[in-house]
């Protein structure tokens, strides 16, 4: 039992402790299926010696090649400005002619995108190469219309539809950086984003369906507006796509002058084609915001020529897209899932791409079967949140469905084993590989997986390094941690790679200090061998070079594969007026990896109840997004604090996940440990929520939360 461990850690060693020790029973290997390694892009070991480090940079020209170049690059890698590094320097291209007109022009009607609406009573839409180019020239119209140009920043908040990919794509086309925030999140955050970027136009939806509701959308927008405004950026206009044409599904009016209807404009574009804008390899593509550390998201800047290279390359090698394949990755196109595994890396090998709008499970757990079986999807990638809820609410599914997968993707958070076996014998009905990604929004594409067609597979390992992809495991002196050692450290990269975000959208000291300080002794040096990028992470590597992802050493937690920022939760409850101090911990769940709770303490006054809660919960909802609402609040009557006044996050993580709190003798108030502990405790236990055994990786966690 958790209650019976009695590891006491002292505060000190604990801080300064990136070394945990990792109880792992090693699991079996799974080899790659004849039938698959016989029709992989990399079926021959050999490939690896292609991108060994005697090779690199020069190694990752072979991603490159897979792209169409106005005028080939000059330098491959530029170390001159580090860790600021430019890839293919001097190289022109454009991102939207790579993804839609040399496709065009080689099969017009083949599927680029097939979009599944979630009611099963729509049918789904064919969109063929030589239509989307189409559709993406008149988009790219209506942008220069508004007098954008090559530089400039627009915000999408759209829901996953093919206007998404449309409008990415004919921003592409004119340099215009795109940064598409998730449709789940509010209004607000949109509006956070669109100041933080200095975006003047939005573009949004009237509304969309999520688990059998039209969704209205288009309120988000006009939050999204005034929160920007907020700020001190202004927006001129926010265009309106409309979910069933000519009709609006919003009850929210639109605003006179600044509010226009997609459609209409594009009908005074019809039929125009404006050319794709020669860009330098090192322009930005897109930003994508994540959370960090602190309360201010993180805008990471995408290159076009570099990104483009890696999504293309990785798609091919490990996503093992074939021109003729049915792809379908059931990511969101708001996280950077979507952008290089649906939208950016399948079109650019010219492949047709699946987009489903709505919830997994609607209207039943069959859903994603029936769309594989009628499509003929053979590449099918989720997560593991997703896999979780598929098994638990239609364990015997798959099975009464004839669809057959080649090949299944897992990313985003680390899969337990069971989960994997379920997701391979079931899911993939013995007959598909598996590749379990191990990559960030910051790193463009994958880090670590296996190649499918060569390496086996190990459940709960992403595998090795991907291609020209050298990592390390430091411990927080520097030491590296060998593998088979099974110790833990954090996982860094050792070198620059063509998918790697550039810097942080203006924040580029925040870029240095968070991913590159930390293991950079000479803070001058243009030698990339000085610079690891420090992924964040805490990982172990098996005797056999198999790298365990364990999930964040830094405060944020990852709920359904999505990463959420304590602060952020915090700096919301603490909008309410009655709210003194706040902390977010993460609870270790069965279906989502984790959830938050939030612990907070009122000012003095005021009476706790469930109106503050429902204030708070309100308030993060706002500020944030549904998809952050804490799981529980609990209104305490202190926080446990160090003597400098810190809050000890991990204490309070331990009473949410009924384990051990440790040493708790250097506190300032040791004796508000229990009264929460009775409080919480008890109440979890009246509503069953006790969790179950946790394993030792899940303790570890939890017993170093926010230790950092
Ligand atoms: C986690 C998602 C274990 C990790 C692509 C990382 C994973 C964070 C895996 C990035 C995996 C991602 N196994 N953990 N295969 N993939 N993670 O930016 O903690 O949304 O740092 O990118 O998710 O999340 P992000």
């Amino acid at each position: 039992m958790a209650d019976d461990l009695n590891d006491v850690t002292d505060e000190s060693s604990e801080s300064s402790e990136a070394l945990i020790a990792v109880h792992w029973r090693e699991e079996g290997y799974y080899p790659p299926p004849a039938k698959f390694t016989a029709q992989a892009n990399a079926s021959d070991p050999a490939i690896r010696e292609q991108f060994t480090e005697d090779k690199f940079p020069d190694c990752f020209t072979a991603y490159a090649d897979l792209l169409t170049w106005y005028k080939p690059w000059d330098t491959v890698l530029d170390t001159s400005n580090a860790p600021f590094w430019k890839w293919f320097v001097g190289g022109e291209l454009n991102a939207s002619y790579n993804c839609v007109d040399r496709h065009m022009e080689a099969h017009p009607n083949k599927a680029a995108l097939i979009w599944v609406p979630e009611p099963e009573s729509e049918a789904h839409q064919a969109i063929t190469y030589r239509e989307l180019y189409v559709r993406v020239n008149e988009m790219a119209a209506v942008l220069r219309g508004l007098g954008l140009k090559a530089g400039d920043r627009i915000t999408f908040h759209m829901p996953m539809v093919p206007e998404l990919p449309v409008v990415m794509l004919a921003a592409a086309r004119l340099g215009i950086v795109h940064s598409q925030v998730f449709a789940g999140f509010s209004g607000t955050a949109a509006g956070h984003r669109i100041a933080d970027s200095g975006s003047t136009v939005l573009v949004t939806m009237d509304g969309y369906y999520r688990s059998g509701d039209l969704l209205d959308h288009k309120v988000k927008a006009d939050e999204a507006v005034e929160a920007a405004a907020k700020e001190g950026q202004q927006v001129d206009k926010v265009l309106v796509f409309r979910r069933y044409p000519g009709q609006y599904s919003a009850q929210t009016p639109m605003v006179e002058g600044r509010d226009v209807f997609v459609d209409d404009l594009l009908a005074e574009h019809k039929g125009e084609i404006v050319e794709p804008v020669a860009l330098q390899a090192t322009d930005p593509l897109f930003l994508m915001y994540t959370s960090g550390t602190t309360g201010r998201p993180k805008g990471c800047q995408h290159s076009v020529g570099g990104y483009l290279s890696y999504v293309a390359g990785t798609s091919k090698y490990y996503q093992d897209i074939h021109p003729d394949d049915t792809y379908w990755c059931m990511a969101d196109i708001g996280w950077i899932t979507g952008h290089s595994y649906i939208v950016y890396g399948p079109l650019a090998l010219g492949t047709t791409s699946v987009i489903y709008e709505g919830t997994p499970n609607y209207p039943d757990a069959a859903r994603p079967w029936r769309i594989a079986k009628q499509l003929g999807v053979n590449i099918f990638h989720t997560s593991p949140t997703a896999i979780r809820m598929l098994r638990k609410v239609g364990p015997d599914e798959p099975g009464k469905y004839d669809y057959h997968f080649k090949h299944m993707t897992t990313v985003g958070e680390p899969i337990e084993p069971e989960v994997w076996r379920w997701y391979y014998e079931t899911v993939g009905k013995g007959e598909a590989v598996i590749v379990d990604t191990w990559w960030q929004t910051e790193t463009g594409g994958f880090l670590g997986s296996t190649l499918p067609g060569i390496d086996p597979m190990k459940p709960g390992s992403c595998g090795p390094a991907a291609l020209g992809i050298y990592p390390t495991i430091l411990d927080e002196d520097a030491n590296e941690v060998p593998a088979g050692s099974g110790k833990a450290g954090n996982i860094c990269i050792r070198n620059p790679w063509p998918g790697v975000f550039q810097t942080i959208w203006g924040q580029p000291e925040r870029f240095v200090s968070t991913y590159y300080a930390k293991y950079n002794t000479d803070p001058k040096s243009t030698d990339w061998r000085d610079w690891p990028y420090f992924a964040g992470d805490g990982a172990v590597q098996a005797a056999d070079g198999y790298y365990r992802i364990l999930g964040r050493v830094d405060d944020v937690i990852n709920v359904a594969g999505h990463r959420l920022g304590t602060k952020e939760l915090e700096s919301a409850a603490l909008t309410v007026n009655e709210i003194a101090e706040a902390a977010a911990v993460p609870v270790i769940d069965d279906i989502r990896g984790r959830v938050v709770e939030m612990y907070v303490s009122l000012k003095p006054g005021y009476e706790a109840g469930p109106e503050v809660e429902a204030k708070v919960k309100s308030a993060i909802e706002t500020d944030i997004g549904k998809i952050a609402r804490p799981k529980n609040i609990w209104i305490v009557p202190d926080m446990p604090k160090t003597r400098s006044g810190k809050i000890m996050r991990r204490v309070i993580a331990a009473t949410s996940n009924f384990t051990d709190t440790g040493d708790i003798t250097t506190l300032a108030n040791p004796e508000v440990v229990e009264k929460i502990r009775h409080q919480v405790q008890s109440a979890k236990v009246a509503k069953g929520e006790v969790p179950r055994e946790l394993s030792e990786t899940e303790l570890n966690e939890i017993k170093t939360f926010g230790s950092e």
